[in-house]
């Protein structure tokens, strides 16, 4: 059976690579902090969690020290993060790092993360310019970005076989923050109106996590050095997500759209000018997408309402499923309903004129 060792095996991320290795026969063995986090599935399904801290010393030797054919690094995220991977490399067939689209900049330099959005000509490729590397804060605005080209470029000037995946914004069972949550919060509260910027037209590439996965996992049969986006075969408009969600619980938009400076409608998809990752470079190599966003998006959905629920009935608030920033930002059910009674600001639209 091949081996594979997945760091930061509990996450989004983790969690979707572990079960799809361990459905095709690999053994998995993930790597987190903490203790007992293994979701009860993945632990069913055979999967082994070893604790480690991959930032200490012996934290990678207890993790590495036996090799694998496949190494998935989903908390890779300085060159000193990439620098202590590679005394393993040697024993490890294939190693995937999860790298983002934030190292992309536009021709003026600019970043998803930059205080002006970037505005990038069409579908970005591989070969599209990346911000210069960095050592700052890597968990900054400017530091995130520049930080992962230069854990990037240490991986890959090594000579080992290691594929970095550039992933935009990831969906699936265990996201946090789960972006999702502001559509299907308002689905659950019954609440019909929906405020939207820009007409809902932002696009800003999804990810599914299970698709990620399944390229991974293509990866690992063929190792090399490289870098592919990975991104759904679709790329998904505000409004389309919205609409998803509301058919997922039989729930029907009432749309309000607002001017994008509005302090209302806001959403985690927001952008001035649509982030497309293209796909073609990764399926040159054979990957096949499990869905389009639609498809998987459905069991985190269905996680997300029963987590509600469960909340609900320990008296906890929507905080503990999402986080207060989150909750805050982009559900303020009170300044919506104070524009609803005055009246104003709001263009309504019936579903059909959104079309
Ligand atoms: N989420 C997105 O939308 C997105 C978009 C683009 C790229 N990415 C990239 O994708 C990667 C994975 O993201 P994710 O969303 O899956 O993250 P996540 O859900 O936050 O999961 C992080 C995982 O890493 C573990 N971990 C954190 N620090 C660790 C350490 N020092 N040693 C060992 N394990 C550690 C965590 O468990 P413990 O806390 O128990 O250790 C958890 O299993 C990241 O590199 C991120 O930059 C994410």
């Amino acid at each position: 059976m091949p081996k594979a060792v997945i760091l930061g095996g509990t996450g989004l991320v983790g969690r979707a690579v572990a079960r799809r290795l361990s459905s095709s026969g690999w053994t998995v063995v993930s790597v987190a902090r903490t203790a007992g986090s293994l979701p009860r599935d993945l632990v069913c399904s055979g999967v082994v969690l070893r604790v480690a801290d991959r930032t200490a010393p012996e934290g990678l030797e207890n993790a590495l020290a036996e090799g694998a054919d496949l190494l998935v690094d989903c908390v890779c995220y300085t060159a000193a993060d990439a620098n202590r991977l590679l005394p393993f490399l040697g024993d490890v067939g294939s190693t995937v790092m999860l790298s983002t689209k934030a190292v992309y900049v536009d021709e003026r330099g600019r970043h998803i993360n930059s205080p002006t959005s970037p505005r990038f000509t069409g579908p970005i490729t591989e070969q599209n310019p990346t911000m210069a590397p960095g050592n700052g804060d890597h968990d900054s605005p400017e530091g995130y970005g520049a930080n992962k080209v230069a854990a990037e470029r240490t991986l890959l000037d090594s000579g080992r076989p290691v594929t970095v995946l550039r992933a935009s914004k990831i969906h699936g069972e265990g996201a946090s923050p789960p972006r999702e949550w502001v559509f299907v919060k308002r689905a659950l509260d019954e609440r019909k109106t929906l405020f939207l910027r820009r007409r809902g037209a932002s696009v800003d590439h999804t990810t599914a996590a299970v698709n990620l996965a399944a390229l991974a996992e293509r990866v690992a049969w063929i190792p090399g050095r490289r870098i592919l986006n990975i991104a759904d075969p679709d790329s998904p408009s505000v409004l389309e997500i919205a609409r998803t969600v509301g058919a997922h619980f039989g729930h029907e938009w009432d749309l309000r759209f607002v001017d994008a400076t509005s302090p209302l409608g806001r959403t985690p998809w927001d952008t001035a000018a649509p982030i497309v990752l293209d796909m073609s470079a990764a399926s040159l190599l054979g990957h096949v997408p499990v869905g389009t966003y639609a498809e998987p998006v459905g069991p985190a959905l269905d996680r997300l309402a029963e987590q509600a629920r469960r909340a609900v009935e320990r008296g906890e608030g929507d905080e503990a499923i999402v986080g207060a920033s989150f909750t805050g930002r982009f559900l303020d059910y009170a300044a919506e309903d104070a524009v609803l009674r005055s009246g104003a600001e709001a263009a309504q639209c019936s579903e059909a004129a959104a079309l």
